[in-house]
Protein backbone atom coordinates (compact mmCIF):
# COMPACT_ATOMS: atom_id res chain seq x y z
CA UNK A 1 0.00 0.00 0.00
CA UNK A 2 1.49 3.92 -1.10
CA UNK A 3 1.88 6.27 1.49
CA UNK A 4 -1.50 8.13 2.35
CA UNK A 5 -0.92 11.58 0.23
CA UNK A 6 0.07 14.41 2.84
CA UNK A 7 -1.18 17.70 3.01
CA UNK A 8 1.00 20.51 1.51
CA UNK A 9 1.36 24.23 3.08
CA UNK A 10 2.59 27.11 1.78
CA UNK A 11 2.99 30.20 4.23
CA UNK A 12 3.17 33.72 3.29
CA UNK A 13 4.43 35.98 6.54
CA UNK A 14 6.64 33.56 8.21
CA UNK A 15 6.54 35.40 11.46
CA UNK A 16 5.78 34.85 15.11
CA UNK A 17 2.44 34.32 15.25
CA UNK A 18 1.75 32.14 12.12
CA UNK A 19 4.98 29.86 12.41
CA UNK A 20 3.49 29.08 16.14
CA UNK A 21 0.25 28.05 14.61
CA UNK A 22 1.56 25.83 11.58
CA UNK A 23 4.09 24.41 14.35
CA UNK A 24 1.52 23.19 16.23
CA UNK A 25 -0.30 21.36 13.27
CA UNK A 26 2.75 19.73 12.03
CA UNK A 27 2.39 18.09 15.76
CA UNK A 28 0.94 14.38 16.30
CA UNK A 29 1.63 13.13 13.09
CA UNK A 30 3.03 13.29 9.56
CA UNK A 31 -0.30 14.14 7.53
CA UNK A 32 1.15 17.68 6.66
CA UNK A 33 4.02 19.48 6.07
CA UNK A 34 5.52 22.53 4.86
CA UNK A 35 6.87 22.91 1.39
CA UNK A 36 6.74 26.88 0.35
CA UNK A 37 7.60 29.79 1.98
CA UNK A 38 7.36 33.29 1.49
CA UNK A 39 8.36 36.50 3.54
CA UNK A 40 9.84 39.76 2.94
CA UNK A 41 12.59 38.98 5.78
CA UNK A 42 15.08 36.69 5.20
CA UNK A 43 15.31 36.01 9.09
CA UNK A 44 11.91 35.33 8.76
CA UNK A 45 12.48 32.39 6.05
CA UNK A 46 15.29 30.94 8.20
CA UNK A 47 13.91 30.97 11.36
CA UNK A 48 10.37 28.85 9.91
CA UNK A 49 12.79 26.43 7.82
CA UNK A 50 14.08 25.30 11.42
CA UNK A 51 10.89 25.95 13.31
CA UNK A 52 8.94 24.17 10.96
CA UNK A 53 11.50 21.28 10.16
CA UNK A 54 11.40 22.29 6.35
CA UNK A 55 14.82 23.24 5.19
CA UNK A 56 13.78 22.40 1.50
CA UNK A 57 11.10 24.40 1.33
CA UNK A 58 10.39 26.60 -1.59
CA UNK A 59 11.20 30.28 -0.66
CA UNK A 60 9.28 32.44 -3.24
CA UNK A 61 9.69 36.15 -3.05
CA UNK A 62 5.99 36.82 -4.87
CA UNK A 63 3.11 35.67 -3.07
CA UNK A 64 1.46 35.28 -6.06
CA UNK A 65 3.41 32.71 -7.64
CA UNK A 66 3.61 30.59 -4.01
CA UNK A 67 -0.18 30.21 -4.13
CA UNK A 68 -0.14 29.35 -7.99
CA UNK A 69 2.66 26.50 -7.21
CA UNK A 70 0.76 23.25 -8.00
CA UNK A 71 2.87 21.84 -4.96
CA UNK A 72 1.20 23.91 -2.84
CA UNK A 73 -2.73 22.32 -1.30
CA UNK A 74 -3.35 25.32 1.64
CA UNK A 75 -2.08 28.73 1.97
CA UNK A 76 -1.81 30.41 5.15
CA UNK A 77 -1.70 33.98 5.51
CA UNK A 78 0.30 35.74 8.72
CA UNK A 79 1.55 38.79 7.22
CA UNK A 80 0.61 42.06 8.30
CA UNK A 81 -3.03 43.01 8.03
CA UNK A 82 -3.03 45.68 5.21
CA UNK A 83 -1.04 42.41 2.89
CA UNK A 84 -4.08 40.12 4.38
CA UNK A 85 -6.18 40.78 1.49
CA UNK A 86 -3.80 40.51 -1.28
CA UNK A 87 -2.46 37.45 0.00
CA UNK A 88 -6.04 35.94 0.63
CA UNK A 89 -7.17 36.84 -2.91
CA UNK A 90 -3.94 35.47 -4.90
CA UNK A 91 -4.49 32.34 -2.82
CA UNK A 92 -8.33 31.64 -3.84
CA UNK A 93 -7.85 32.80 -7.16
CA UNK A 94 -5.49 29.84 -7.56
CA UNK A 95 -7.89 27.56 -6.33
CA UNK A 96 -5.95 26.82 -2.74
CA UNK A 97 -7.77 26.79 0.89
CA UNK A 98 -6.92 29.44 2.80
CA UNK A 99 -5.98 29.97 6.72
CA UNK A 100 -5.54 33.17 8.24
CA UNK A 101 -4.41 35.30 10.87
CA UNK A 102 -7.02 38.14 12.08
CA UNK A 103 -8.09 40.56 11.42
CA UNK A 104 -9.84 39.56 7.08
CA UNK A 105 -8.64 43.07 5.92
CA UNK A 106 -8.44 46.70 7.13
CA UNK A 107 -10.90 48.39 5.18
CA UNK A 108 -14.71 47.60 3.99
CA UNK A 109 -14.02 47.43 0.36
CA UNK A 110 -11.40 44.28 0.82
CA UNK A 111 -14.10 42.46 2.67
CA UNK A 112 -16.94 42.83 -0.45
CA UNK A 113 -13.97 41.75 -2.40
CA UNK A 114 -12.99 38.29 -0.59
CA UNK A 115 -16.49 37.88 -0.41
CA UNK A 116 -17.12 37.81 -4.15
CA UNK A 117 -13.68 35.62 -4.44
CA UNK A 118 -14.61 33.38 -1.57
CA UNK A 119 -18.38 32.92 -3.02
CA UNK A 120 -16.59 32.44 -6.99
CA UNK A 121 -13.90 29.66 -5.66
CA UNK A 122 -15.68 28.00 -2.85
CA UNK A 123 -12.88 26.63 -1.40
CA UNK A 124 -11.92 26.12 2.71
CA UNK A 125 -11.10 28.87 4.45
CA UNK A 126 -10.40 29.06 8.30
CA UNK A 127 -9.91 32.37 10.15
CA UNK A 128 -7.46 32.32 13.42
CA UNK A 129 -9.85 33.43 15.69
CA UNK A 130 -8.14 31.42 18.21
CA UNK A 131 -10.83 32.35 21.01
CA UNK A 132 -13.46 30.40 19.69
CA UNK A 133 -12.15 27.52 20.44
CA UNK A 134 -10.89 27.80 24.43
CA UNK A 135 -13.38 26.59 26.77
CA UNK A 136 -13.94 29.86 28.62
CA UNK A 137 -15.93 31.51 25.47
CA UNK A 138 -17.30 27.34 24.55
CA UNK A 139 -18.68 27.17 28.03
CA UNK A 140 -19.98 30.85 27.75
CA UNK A 141 -21.69 30.09 24.87
CA UNK A 142 -23.14 26.76 26.49
CA UNK A 143 -24.69 27.98 29.25
CA UNK A 144 -26.11 30.92 27.30
CA UNK A 145 -27.94 27.90 25.09
CA UNK A 146 -29.05 26.28 28.20
CA UNK A 147 -31.16 28.92 29.39
CA UNK A 148 -28.88 30.51 32.17
CA UNK A 149 -29.27 33.77 31.54
CA UNK A 150 -32.84 33.78 29.85
CA UNK A 151 -32.93 36.29 27.08
CA UNK A 152 -29.79 38.40 26.52
CA UNK A 153 -30.08 41.87 27.29
CA UNK A 154 -26.92 43.96 27.99
CA UNK A 155 -23.33 42.88 28.39
CA UNK A 156 -19.90 44.51 29.68
CA UNK A 157 -16.58 43.39 28.04
CA UNK A 158 -12.92 44.72 27.33
CA UNK A 159 -9.43 43.88 27.01
CA UNK A 160 -6.92 45.29 28.89
CA UNK A 161 -2.94 44.68 28.77
CA UNK A 162 0.15 44.96 30.44
CA UNK A 163 2.86 47.28 29.91
CA UNK A 164 5.22 44.91 28.37
CA UNK A 165 2.13 44.10 25.86
CA UNK A 166 1.31 47.88 25.17
CA UNK A 167 5.17 48.75 24.93
CA UNK A 168 5.63 45.86 22.34
CA UNK A 169 2.31 47.10 19.88
CA UNK A 170 3.39 50.74 20.48
CA UNK A 171 7.34 50.09 19.34
CA UNK A 172 6.05 46.96 16.16
CA UNK A 173 4.53 47.57 13.15
CA UNK A 174 1.12 47.57 14.81
CA UNK A 175 1.54 51.32 15.91
CA UNK A 176 0.55 52.45 12.70
CA UNK A 177 -2.65 51.89 10.86
CA UNK A 178 -1.17 52.17 7.49
CA UNK A 179 0.47 48.61 8.19
CA UNK A 180 -2.15 47.17 10.69
CA UNK A 181 -5.74 49.12 10.51
CA UNK A 182 -6.84 50.57 14.19
CA UNK A 183 -5.91 48.98 17.40
CA UNK A 184 -9.30 48.08 18.04
CA UNK A 185 -9.36 45.80 14.55
CA UNK A 186 -5.95 44.69 15.12
CA UNK A 187 -6.27 43.44 18.77
CA UNK A 188 -9.86 43.82 19.98
CA UNK A 189 -11.49 41.95 17.06
CA UNK A 190 -11.28 38.76 18.50
CA UNK A 191 -13.71 40.33 21.02
CA UNK A 192 -15.99 41.81 18.51
CA UNK A 193 -15.77 37.98 16.92
CA UNK A 194 -16.54 36.65 20.55
CA UNK A 195 -19.73 39.11 20.65
CA UNK A 196 -21.43 38.47 17.52
CA UNK A 197 -20.64 35.04 18.25
CA UNK A 198 -22.16 35.39 21.53
CA UNK A 199 -25.58 37.48 20.76
CA UNK A 200 -25.91 35.87 17.39
CA UNK A 201 -25.98 39.27 16.07
CA UNK A 202 -24.06 42.08 15.03
CA UNK A 203 -23.98 45.76 16.58
CA UNK A 204 -26.31 48.13 14.28
CA UNK A 205 -25.29 51.54 15.78
CA UNK A 206 -22.21 52.81 17.65
CA UNK A 207 -20.29 55.71 19.13
CA UNK A 208 -16.76 55.65 20.36
CA UNK A 209 -14.06 57.64 22.44
CA UNK A 210 -10.62 57.09 23.18
CA UNK A 211 -6.89 58.78 22.23
CA UNK A 212 -3.52 58.47 22.76
CA UNK A 213 -2.65 59.16 26.26
CA UNK A 214 0.10 57.20 27.83
CA UNK A 215 2.84 56.25 25.45
CA UNK A 216 3.68 59.69 24.54
CA UNK A 217 7.16 60.95 25.52
CA UNK A 218 6.27 62.95 28.59
CA UNK A 219 5.86 59.23 29.83
CA UNK A 220 9.28 57.62 29.18
CA UNK A 221 10.22 58.23 32.45
CA UNK A 222 7.94 55.41 33.66
CA UNK A 223 10.75 53.29 32.60
CA UNK A 224 13.15 54.51 34.95
CA UNK A 225 10.30 54.95 37.77
CA UNK A 226 9.53 50.91 37.59
CA UNK A 227 13.26 49.94 36.65
CA UNK A 228 14.01 46.57 34.90
CA UNK A 229 12.88 43.18 35.00
CA UNK A 230 14.76 40.35 36.78
CA UNK A 231 15.89 39.56 33.21
CA UNK A 232 17.36 42.98 32.76
CA UNK A 233 15.35 43.85 30.27
CA UNK A 234 13.82 47.99 30.74
CA UNK A 235 10.00 48.17 31.69
CA UNK A 236 7.74 48.48 29.02
CA UNK A 237 10.31 46.45 26.63
CA UNK A 238 9.22 42.86 28.38
CA UNK A 239 8.75 41.62 25.12
CA UNK A 240 11.82 42.21 23.66
CA UNK A 241 13.49 39.16 24.12
CA UNK A 242 10.88 36.18 23.03
CA UNK A 243 12.67 33.75 21.48
CA UNK A 244 11.34 35.63 18.30
CA UNK A 245 13.49 37.35 16.15
CA UNK A 246 10.27 39.62 15.02
CA UNK A 247 10.01 40.27 19.29
CA UNK A 248 13.31 42.14 19.22
CA UNK A 249 11.51 45.25 18.54
CA UNK A 250 14.40 48.29 19.43
CA UNK A 251 11.71 51.27 19.24
CA UNK A 252 11.35 53.21 21.90
CA UNK A 253 7.33 52.62 22.73
CA UNK A 254 7.15 55.81 24.21
CA UNK A 255 9.11 58.07 21.15
CA UNK A 256 8.28 56.00 18.38
CA UNK A 257 5.74 57.80 15.61
CA UNK A 258 2.45 56.35 15.80
CA UNK A 259 -0.77 56.73 15.03
CA UNK A 260 -2.92 54.34 17.07
CA UNK A 261 -4.48 55.14 20.28
CA UNK A 262 -3.98 53.65 23.90
CA UNK A 263 -7.23 53.37 25.20
CA UNK A 264 -10.80 53.70 23.78
CA UNK A 265 -14.48 53.10 25.12
CA UNK A 266 -17.23 52.20 23.03
CA UNK A 267 -21.21 52.01 23.30
CA UNK A 268 -22.92 49.83 21.32
CA UNK A 269 -26.31 48.48 20.33
CA UNK A 270 -26.93 44.90 18.51
CA UNK A 271 -29.03 44.49 15.43
CA UNK A 272 -31.40 42.37 18.16
CA UNK A 273 -31.41 45.21 20.20
CA UNK A 274 -29.26 44.01 22.97
CA UNK A 275 -26.72 47.00 24.22
CA UNK A 276 -23.12 46.68 25.46
CA UNK A 277 -19.64 48.43 26.39
CA UNK A 278 -16.27 48.39 25.66
CA UNK A 279 -13.20 48.99 27.02
CA UNK A 280 -9.54 48.44 26.15
CA UNK A 281 -6.54 50.04 27.68
CA UNK A 282 -2.59 49.32 26.71
CA UNK A 283 -1.21 49.89 30.10
CA UNK A 284 -2.90 48.19 33.03
CA UNK A 285 -1.51 46.47 36.36
CA UNK A 286 -4.38 44.20 36.42
CA UNK A 287 -4.92 42.92 33.37
CA UNK A 288 -9.10 41.42 32.34
CA UNK A 289 -10.55 39.88 29.20
CA UNK A 290 -13.84 40.04 31.30
CA UNK A 291 -17.66 39.48 30.13
CA UNK A 292 -20.31 40.52 32.30
CA UNK A 293 -23.62 39.68 30.74
CA UNK A 294 -27.18 40.27 31.81
CA UNK A 295 -30.31 38.65 30.72
CA UNK A 296 -34.17 38.17 31.85
CA UNK A 297 -33.44 35.50 34.08
CA UNK A 298 -29.64 35.54 34.94
CA UNK A 299 -26.14 36.95 35.50
CA UNK A 300 -22.58 35.85 34.10
CA UNK A 301 -19.21 37.18 34.92
CA UNK A 302 -16.03 35.76 33.77
CA UNK A 303 -12.55 36.20 32.69
CA UNK A 304 -10.14 33.94 30.15
CA UNK A 305 -7.18 35.11 32.15
CA UNK A 306 -8.28 33.52 35.27
CA UNK A 307 -10.43 30.68 33.42
CA UNK A 308 -13.19 31.37 35.79
CA UNK A 309 -17.09 31.72 35.71
CA UNK A 310 -19.54 32.62 37.65
CA UNK A 311 -23.14 33.16 36.93
CA UNK A 312 -26.28 33.33 39.01
CA UNK A 313 -29.96 32.50 38.16
CA UNK A 314 -32.57 35.27 38.95
CA UNK A 315 -34.67 34.31 42.04
CA UNK A 316 -34.71 33.88 45.66
CA UNK A 317 -32.10 30.59 46.89
CA UNK A 318 -30.09 30.65 43.71
CA UNK A 319 -26.78 30.64 44.49
CA UNK A 320 -23.44 31.88 42.58
CA UNK A 321 -22.54 28.58 40.67
CA UNK A 322 -18.81 28.88 39.99
CA UNK A 323 -16.52 26.66 37.16
CA UNK A 324 -13.24 27.05 36.36
CA UNK A 325 -11.86 26.67 32.88
CA UNK A 326 -8.36 26.90 31.27
CA UNK A 327 -6.95 30.70 31.67
CA UNK A 328 -4.05 32.49 29.75
CA UNK A 329 -4.05 35.03 27.23
CA UNK A 330 -5.92 32.07 24.81
CA UNK A 331 -7.53 30.47 27.22
CA UNK A 332 -5.68 27.38 26.39
CA UNK A 333 -6.99 27.10 22.75
CA UNK A 334 -3.71 27.56 20.74
CA UNK A 335 -3.60 23.76 20.41
CA UNK A 336 -7.24 23.62 19.76
CA UNK A 337 -7.32 25.73 17.11
CA UNK A 338 -4.36 24.55 15.33
CA UNK A 339 -5.98 20.34 15.74
CA UNK A 340 -8.81 21.79 14.24
CA UNK A 341 -6.92 23.65 11.35
CA UNK A 342 -4.96 20.20 10.55
CA UNK A 343 -8.32 18.36 10.80
CA UNK A 344 -9.92 20.50 8.30
CA UNK A 345 -6.63 20.21 6.13
CA UNK A 346 -6.57 16.56 6.23
CA UNK A 347 -10.23 15.61 5.92
CA UNK A 348 -11.54 18.32 4.40
CA UNK A 349 -14.18 18.99 7.32
CA UNK A 350 -15.73 22.71 7.98
CA UNK A 351 -13.76 25.42 9.72
CA UNK A 352 -15.19 26.33 12.79
CA UNK A 353 -14.59 30.59 12.07
CA UNK A 354 -15.23 31.38 8.14
CA UNK A 355 -14.53 34.27 6.11
CA UNK A 356 -18.12 36.05 6.97
CA UNK A 357 -17.14 35.75 10.97
CA UNK A 358 -14.00 37.43 9.60
CA UNK A 359 -16.25 40.11 7.33
CA UNK A 360 -18.64 40.41 10.89
CA UNK A 361 -15.73 41.17 13.37
CA UNK A 362 -13.83 43.40 10.78
CA UNK A 363 -17.30 45.44 9.84
CA UNK A 364 -18.10 46.01 13.54
CA UNK A 365 -14.66 47.33 14.22
CA UNK A 366 -14.35 49.37 11.40
CA UNK A 367 -18.07 50.67 12.52
CA UNK A 368 -16.97 51.66 15.58
CA UNK A 369 -13.30 53.26 14.51
CA UNK A 370 -15.45 55.44 12.07
CA UNK A 371 -17.18 56.57 15.33
CA UNK A 372 -14.45 57.70 17.02
CA UNK A 373 -13.01 59.49 13.74
CA UNK A 374 -16.13 61.26 13.45
CA UNK A 375 -17.26 61.53 17.00
CA UNK A 376 -21.11 60.78 16.25
CA UNK A 377 -23.38 58.19 16.30
CA UNK A 378 -22.82 55.50 13.87
CA UNK A 379 -25.19 53.51 11.97
CA UNK A 380 -23.68 50.68 10.31
CA UNK A 381 -27.09 49.45 8.21
CA UNK A 382 -25.20 51.08 5.05
CA UNK A 383 -21.56 48.83 5.91
CA UNK A 384 -23.48 45.79 6.72
CA UNK A 385 -25.59 46.22 3.22
CA UNK A 386 -22.61 46.65 1.14
CA UNK A 387 -21.01 43.58 2.49
CA UNK A 388 -23.96 41.80 2.12
CA UNK A 389 -25.01 40.41 5.20
CA UNK A 390 -28.76 40.81 6.50
CA UNK A 391 -28.99 41.24 9.97
N1 LIG B 1 -4.80 35.00 16.47
C1 LIG B 1 -3.96 35.56 17.30
O1 LIG B 1 -4.11 35.44 18.49
C2 LIG B 1 -2.80 36.37 16.78
C3 LIG B 1 -1.73 36.67 17.62
C4 LIG B 1 -0.67 37.42 17.10
C5 LIG B 1 -0.73 37.86 15.80
N2 LIG B 1 -1.80 37.58 15.01
C6 LIG B 1 -1.88 38.06 13.63
O2 LIG B 1 -0.86 37.40 12.87
C7 LIG B 1 -0.32 38.27 11.90
C8 LIG B 1 1.18 38.37 12.08
O3 LIG B 1 1.48 38.85 13.37
P1 LIG B 1 2.86 38.47 14.08
O4 LIG B 1 2.73 38.76 15.51
O5 LIG B 1 3.27 37.10 13.65
O6 LIG B 1 3.82 39.56 13.42
P2 LIG B 1 5.32 39.33 12.97
O7 LIG B 1 5.86 40.68 12.74
O8 LIG B 1 6.02 38.42 13.91
O9 LIG B 1 5.18 38.55 11.58
C9 LIG B 1 4.71 39.13 10.41
C10 LIG B 1 5.54 38.57 9.27
O10 LIG B 1 4.98 39.02 8.03
C11 LIG B 1 6.05 39.37 7.19
N3 LIG B 1 5.53 40.25 6.16
C12 LIG B 1 5.13 41.53 6.29
N4 LIG B 1 4.74 42.00 5.10
C13 LIG B 1 4.85 40.99 4.20
C14 LIG B 1 4.58 40.88 2.81
N5 LIG B 1 4.09 41.89 2.11
N6 LIG B 1 4.82 39.69 2.21
C15 LIG B 1 5.31 38.65 2.93
N7 LIG B 1 5.61 38.71 4.24
C16 LIG B 1 5.37 39.88 4.87
C17 LIG B 1 7.08 40.00 8.12
O11 LIG B 1 8.37 40.04 7.54
C18 LIG B 1 6.99 39.06 9.31
O12 LIG B 1 7.88 37.97 9.19
C19 LIG B 1 -1.05 39.60 12.07
O13 LIG B 1 -2.11 39.65 11.15
C20 LIG B 1 -1.60 39.54 13.48
O14 LIG B 1 -2.77 40.28 13.67
C21 LIG B 1 -2.83 36.82 15.48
Amino acid sequence: MGEAKKVRVGLIGCGARLTGVIERTLENGDQVEVVALADVSEAAIKQAKERLHCPKAKVFENHLDLSRDPSVDWVCVGSWNVFHKEHILGALEANKHVFSEKPLTTNIDDCVTLKKAIEKHSRLFSMGFVLRYAPFYRRIKELIAEGVLGKLISFEFNETIGPDHGGYIMSDWRRKREWAGTHLLEKCCHDFDLANWITGSAPMRVASFGGLDFFKPENAHQVDRIGPHANGLPAYHGWQKMGIYTRAHKLNPFLADKDIIDNQVVILEYANGVRATFHTNLNTAINERRMYLCGTEGTLRGDVLTGEIEYRRISHEKPVMRETTVGGGHGGADGTMSTALRNSMVTGAAPLVGLDDGIRSAVACFGVDAALDRGTVVDLGGMWNQVGITL
